[in-house]
């Protein structure tokens, strides 16, 4: 088959990804570690399982390449799998990794600048997600129980974008490993507009009626935060620690590229707000 292999394609962009695709008419696999019967383009993968890895590849000639949630270190993982794709011929990778990365993430600038050094192969630099403001991600389920944002980033902007406008930007790269100038290797991804939480937390307010208010903390509490939810303490200090850019104003940008590579704008958060503003409705406890 020649297809795309998508990587993550149960989450919230590569499940985006798969319907484009699906929609474009492109044969899609669609990764998961638990790979459901009902779908016949399912394969199960699993980052951990590097037996599961040549058999999702064989036959496709794209891949989507969300690499392994919750680590500060995916090359362990990821290397051997982009040896694989790249001796089966493997055309298109595209990578889904961050604006921001932390000049101490060794790892994850390793595996950005393995894909961008393979011609063909492109890296996208998301910057924030919107879905982050939605439960169950830690921001988005405090907003439904109690109304508001704990951060470190302070005033800092970030460049929100929503996911389905990288699935979008992805499809087009993916859907004809033709299409991007074969020199460009990487592109920024934002929303249209880069805002503060203060001024997001607005925003959701105005759409919802529900006031949300945003409590500045240090980066230590914030990770203190990550860990009691479960994280680990090193993939904790280095989220927590992504706020610390945001403050210094490194996530404050945008770019036009969602536009160039889809002919489409992106997706403002107003009427992202506008859309889920049913998901921000309370239902919590009052403690903390
Ligand atoms: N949140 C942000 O603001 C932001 C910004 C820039 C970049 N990113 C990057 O975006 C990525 C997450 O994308 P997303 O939010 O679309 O994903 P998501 O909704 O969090 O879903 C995670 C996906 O990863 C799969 N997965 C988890 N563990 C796996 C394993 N051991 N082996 C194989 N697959 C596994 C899950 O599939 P199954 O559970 O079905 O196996 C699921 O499809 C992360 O790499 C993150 O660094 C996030």
């Amino acid at each position: 088959m020649t297809g795309v292999l998508v990587t993550g394609g149960t989450g919230k962009t590569g499940s985006a990804l798969v319907e484009l695709l699906r929609g474009s008419g492109v044969p899609v696999r669609v990764a998961s570690r638990r790979a459901s019967a009902g779908d016949p383009d399912a394969v199960r993968f699993d980052w951990e399982d590097p037996a599961t890895h040549p058999v999702a590849l064989r036959g496709v000639d794209r891949v989507f390449l969300v690499p392994p949630v919750n680590t500060v270190d995916p090359m362990p993982l990821v290397g051997s799998f982009l040896d694989e794709a790249q001796r089966l011929g493997v055309r298109r990778v595209v990578l889904l990794g961050s604006a921001i990365v932390s000049p101490n993430d060794l790892s994850a600038l390793e595996l950005a600048a393995r894909v961008r050094a393979r011609p063909g192969w492109v890296v996208l630099r998301a910057s924030g997600f919107m879905q982050n403001f939605l439960s169950p991600h830690p921001v988005g389920e405090r907003i439904r129980r109690y109304g508001e944002i704990r951060t470190a980033a302070g005033d800092g902007r970030v460049g929100w974008i929503d996911v389905r406008d990288i699935a979008a930007a992805a499809s087009v790269l993916l859907a004809d490993p033709a299409v991007g100038p074969s020199d460009q290797r990487d592109y920024l991804l934002t929303g249209p507009k880069a805002l503060s939480y203060q001024e997001a937390a607005a925003i959701i307010t105005a759409r919802t009626g529900r006031p949300v208010r945003v409590v500045t903390i240090g980066t230590d509490e914030q990770a203190a935060n990550y860990r009691a939810a479960g994280t680990s303490a090193e993939f904790a200090a280095a989220i927590a620690a992504v706020e610390d850019g945001i403050r210094a104003g490194r996530e404050d940008q945008v770019s036009t590229a969602v536009l160039d590579l889809t002919g489409r704008p992106p997706r403002t958060f107003a009427a992202f707000a506008q859309e889920y503003a049913t998901q921000w409705a309370g239902g919590g406890s009052p403690e903390r």
